[in-house]
């Protein structure tokens, strides 16, 4: 679907490939892939299976099917080393992570695949001398210490312990990276997480199901190409230190997400619990935005519209699933 990708291609000699996209498979990872491609950006898709679902329904069954695709533990060093090796890889964009249930469900897992397979990309990074790495840290990392406003999870002492991590690769080895923390991230193929509600809500309003989203009240609102146009920008030119920026797109309720959807959608069947969300909804993009350079900027009623239309025709096609 060009449409959703059309407004965040980028300059591929802007890029230096190819370009390791680490947890290709997953929501971010399927836009990073699909705008790369598109752009003509000589990239390498990684992640535990070669499951491609979700780049396919950003960027057609085609063009995912001719991804050139590695799968690989993230947690397994050697595995990524060789990788590396065999693509000549210039830049990595790591996304490869469990998610808040599954590092609460599985600890020793999580922490393997979430810090240990942070510190295998910065390793990496560090034996080839790449000057441009991304990684996903995330607004969770705002929850630590426990005691303050923010919900503290085991995911956001992983997300933190990576943010200082890579810190210290810079003073050691020189290693440069961008952290990025994005916050609540809506869009077609996001259908797992704490905060998937709204994306499933618009999946299950195509579908004529109704859905009860279980946040409510202000949460950020950033558009899956707006993440994914970030993380490129951030690997778009050499770094110099290792910094990490929030992430945040629009503030809006989501209260509010259900009146735009009404105007979309009218008979929707679409309802809130209304429970706030402990997570700060309006983080500042200013210094990721005064760092990296330009990306677009997509507002809700847009982002919404785009995200409804897409899952119209994924459900035209009878690709739409329940959720
Ligand atoms: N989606 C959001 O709203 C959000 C918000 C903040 C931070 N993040 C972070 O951004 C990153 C991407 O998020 P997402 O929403 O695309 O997540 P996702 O869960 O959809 O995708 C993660 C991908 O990582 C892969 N993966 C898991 N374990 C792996 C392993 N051991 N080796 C290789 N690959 C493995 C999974 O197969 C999956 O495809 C994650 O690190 C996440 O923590 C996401």
């Amino acid at each position: 679907m060009d449409f959703l990708t059309d407004p965040f291609l980028v300059d591929p000699s802007q890029i230096d490939g190819p370009v390791l996209v680490t947890g290709a498979g997953g929501c971010i990872g399927a836009w990073i892939v699909a705008i790369l491609a598109r752009s003509g950006v000589d990239l390498v898709a990684f992640d535990l299976r070669d499951d491609r679902t979700r780049p396919a329904l950003v960027m057609g069954e085609e063009v995912a099917a001719a991804l050139t695709w590695e799968t690989g533990d993230i947690s397994d060093g050697p595995g990524l080393n060789a990788i590396c090796d065999r693509h000549g890889i210039r830049a990595i964009i790591h996304l490869a992570g469990l998610q808040v249930p599954f590092c609460k469900a599985n600890p020793p897992l999580g922490a393997r695949v979430n810090v240990e397979g942070t510190i295998n990309v910065l390793e990496a990074a560090r034996h080839r001398e790449l000057k441009r790495v991304a990684y996903a840290s995330s607004s969770a990392a705002l929850g630590m210490p426990p005691g303050g406003p923010v919900l503290s999870t085991l995911y956001g002492a992983y997300k933190l312990a990576n943010e200082y991590t890579a810190k210290i690769y810079w003073l050691d080895w020189g290693v440069p990276s961008v952290g990025i923390r994005p916050n609540v991230v809506y869009r077609l193929a996001r259908d797992q997480g704490m905060t998937s509600g709204f994306s499933v809500a618009l999946a299950n309003t195509v579908l004529g199901q109704p859905f009860e989203i279980a946040i409510g009240g202000p949460v950020s609102w950033l558009y899956a190409g707006e993440s994914a146009a970030a993380f490129i920008a951030a690997i778009s030119r050499d770094g110099e230190a290792a910094p990490v920026f929030n992430l945040n797109g629009s503030c809006m309720t989501i209260e509010d997400g259900i009146d735009i959807l009404s105007g979309l959608a009218p008979g929707h069947q679409i309802t809130t619990t209304g429970n706030a969300l402990p997570v700060p909804p309006d983080l500042d993009d200013g210094p990721i935005r005064a760092h990296v350079p330009d990306y677009p900027s997509i507002a809700p009623e847009d982002g919404i519209a785009k995200t409804l239309e897409a899952f119209r025709k994924l459900h035209a096609e009878g690709r739409l699933s329940a959720t």
